[in-house]
């Protein structure tokens, strides 16, 4: 397992500065703390149920756009501990698809998290894929497609400083008739979750999130999950799907 202070060395050499370098440290930092507890975490936040609900709420897109059950490359950006990762690729392969899994994260403790439950572990930056990747096959002797078919990530993008270069960065990485499903937190009003979450941003509005998918992606569908809460600390945040083609 890679540590902090070669993530800091890959972070140079995918060329951030030291201001930039920092705020991410801080990401690695706090996400390295939570791996070992992340998948309770988020049964804490969503329960089971909204778990289930938002699995399904992956799955759907990806089974109008792929009719033919065939091989499927599927990358989760901000993967974390897998929690939605690993029941995507078992609920895939129950379907009949032959999913090859991987999931990008910048913290070497959900890396860990990923590869204890077979998940091919992609040390890397959201807005960085592609070049991520390269230095994965360079450093880490990983052999990792460059080009997927699904792109998705839950509950992350709020923690992406810039959420239009990640968007740019998946974009990057879909095939032509790909698809990305982003699960994310809906824009709140609650400051204090900066500090104890390490949130960069207070979640997105449709709006606004749409706003940013467009300048990447032609084919656009933003909502509201309905009756889907994330609990955190006394607080009670909602959560958006974005589907997200080129074709
Ligand atoms: C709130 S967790 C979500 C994890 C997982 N997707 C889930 O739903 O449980 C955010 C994840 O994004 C990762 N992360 C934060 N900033 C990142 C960045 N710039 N690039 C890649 N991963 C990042 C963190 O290490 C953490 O695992």
């Amino acid at each position: 397992m890679i540590d902090v202070d070669q993530v800091r060395v890959l972070l140079k050499e995918l060329g951030y500065t030291e201001e930039d370098i920092a705020i991410l440290i801080e990401q690695v930092e706090h996400f390295d703390g939570e791996a070992r507890e992340r998948d309770a975490i988020v049964e804490e936040y969503l329960g089971k149920e909204c778990i289930e609900r938002i699995v399904g709420e992956i799955i759907a897109p990806i089974n109008s756009r792929f009719r033919v059950k065939g091989e499927l490359f599927v990358l989760d950006v901000g993967a974390g501990s897998g929690t939605f990762t690993s029941r995507v690729r078992d609920m895939l392969t129950g379907m009949g698809f032959n999913p090859y899994v991987y999931g990008l994260d910048i913290s070497p403790g959900m890396l860990d998290a990923l590869s204890r439950k077979g998940i091919v572990a992609v040390w890397g930056v959201a807005d960085r894929i592609k070049e991520s990747i390269r230095l994965n096959s360079r450093y880490l002797g990983l052999d990792v497609p460059d080009r997927f078919d699904v792109v998705m990530s839950t509950l992350a993008f709020h923690h992406f400083p810039d959420p239009l270069s990640v968007l740019r960065s998946i974009h990057s990485v879909l095939r032509i008739d790909g698809v990305a499903v982003i699960i994310g937190v809906l824009r709140h009003g609650y400051e204090a979750l900066r500090d104890e979450l390490k949130d960069v941003h207070l979640g997105f509005s449709v709006d606004e999130f749409s706003s940013y998918a467009r300048e990447v992606f032609p084919l656009v569908d933003v909502e509201v999950l309905d009756g889907v809460y994330c609990r955190v600390s006394g607080y009670e945040v909602g959560l958006f799907k974005a589907v997200l083609r080129t074709i």
